[in-house]
């Protein structure tokens, strides 16, 4: 049974320990009954950081200036794909900020080397490209496509997504295009930017139920210096009491909703909550509702330069260090390392 409008702003509003509990408990169960104690790795290859889009809060965004910014070669890409194929994972997801240097063309060829030089699945996060390219994509073999709608709030989205004419934005129309492609649908949000109260979260995660989606990436905001919205941040506020807060747990609270709204979905446990609470973000979101981690692949020299929040790349680690003390914590939780592309099975039920 999912869960009602009043429960759901109920959980999003609970400050008492005890009950929550309660919640993580619910969370992890269905996480466990759904989709089983498999964590999944998903190798992330952050393939380019040039973007032509001016979001608020990403410190890739176009008009920021002193960024070095880089592309990767495809050779370089497919060497990160093998060697994802070497940790043993089964997916590999390549992102980047909203790039058409990056071309459908060079994305397509390197979507079907990955198909036949690997057994990997592959996920795209390439930001609101045009129909033909998710297409073409598609149809070299892509598997799955990220886009996080970021907030259902239309007023909000556009204060932090300022749209141009040559690039009006319409998000949900593209998880629409993207199911009808027959991909794997992905969305996700932020959690506790400014100006997101509880009903927009609830609003958020009655949007993901209705969406129906494979994927579901959930991340407190991280307030990055060299952005629109920390330099000229918007008059509008909230009373504290309606402001979601962009902490841990209000995080994981949002996780196990989503967990819950979609029992069968593949829910990361994600970097910016890891990043968050370093000690122990990561097992915080396994064990309440999560059963995904994405590491990090990208080659050390472009790391720090994919600087979409800060302390982004506090993580440095080889992807071989980053992989020896993920398996560890994955079974310090008493959870086993998944095998194989980790499909939805949000589809089947
Ligand atoms: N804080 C947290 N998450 C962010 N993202 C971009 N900027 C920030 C930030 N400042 C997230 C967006 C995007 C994903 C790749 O990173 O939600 O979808």
């Amino acid at each position: 049974m999912p869960l009602s409008r009043s429960e759901i702003l109920g959980w999003l509003r609970e400050s008492d320990e005890t009950r929550l509990a309660e919640l993580w408990q619910r969370a992890n169960d269905a996480r466990q009954k759904c989709v089983g104690d498999a964590v999944h790795l998903r190798g992330l290859i952050e393939i380019s950081n040039y973007c032509v889009r001016h979001c608020g809060y990403c410190g890739l965004n176009a008009s920021r200036r002193g960024l070095q910014r880089y592309r990767m070669s495809e050779d370089e890409i497919l060497s990160c794909a093998r060697e994802a194929v070497r940790l043993g994972y089964g997916t590999v997801v390549m992102q980047a900020g909203e790039d058409y240097g990056v071309t459908g063309q060079f994305v397509a060829r390197i979507v079907r080397r990955i198909k036949v030089e690997t057994p990997l699945a592959v996920t795209l996060s390439l930001g609101e490209r045009p129909d033909e390219d998710l297409a073409l994509w598609r149809d070299a073999g892509a598997d799955r496509y990220l886009l996080r709608f970021e907030t259902s709030d239309p007023q909000l989205y556009d204060l932090i997504h300022p749209a141009s004419l040559q690039n009006p934005s319409d998000r949900l129309a593209i998880q629409y295009t993207l199911r009808g492609l027959g991909y794997e649908v992905g969305s996700g949000v932020k959690v506790g930017i400014r100006g997101q109260n509880y009903d927009s979260l609830a609003d958020d995660l009655e949007t993901f139920r209705r969406l129906n989606l494979d994927m579901i990436g959930i991340g407190p905001y991280i307030q990055h210096p060299d952005t629109p919205l920390a330099l000229r941040p918007p008059s509008i506020t909230l009373p504290e009491s309606e402001q979601a807060p962009n902490s841990d747990l209000m995080t994981c609270k949002v996780v196990a909703l989503s967990r819950l709204m979609c029992p069968y979905a593949n829910i990361p446990s994600t970097t910016a909550l890891a990043i968050l609470n370093q000690e122990n973000g990561r097992e915080l979101g396994l064990s309440r509702g999560a059963n995904v981690v994405m590491p990090n692949l990208t080659p050390i020299k472009y790391r720090a330069l994919y600087d979409i929040y800060p302390d982004k790349d506090c993580i440095i680690e080889t992807a071989e260090e980053g992989n020896s003390q993920l398996h560890a914590r994955i079974e310090g939780l008493g959870r086993s390392v998944g095998t194989g592309p980790g499909n939805s099975l949000a589809q089947r039920h």
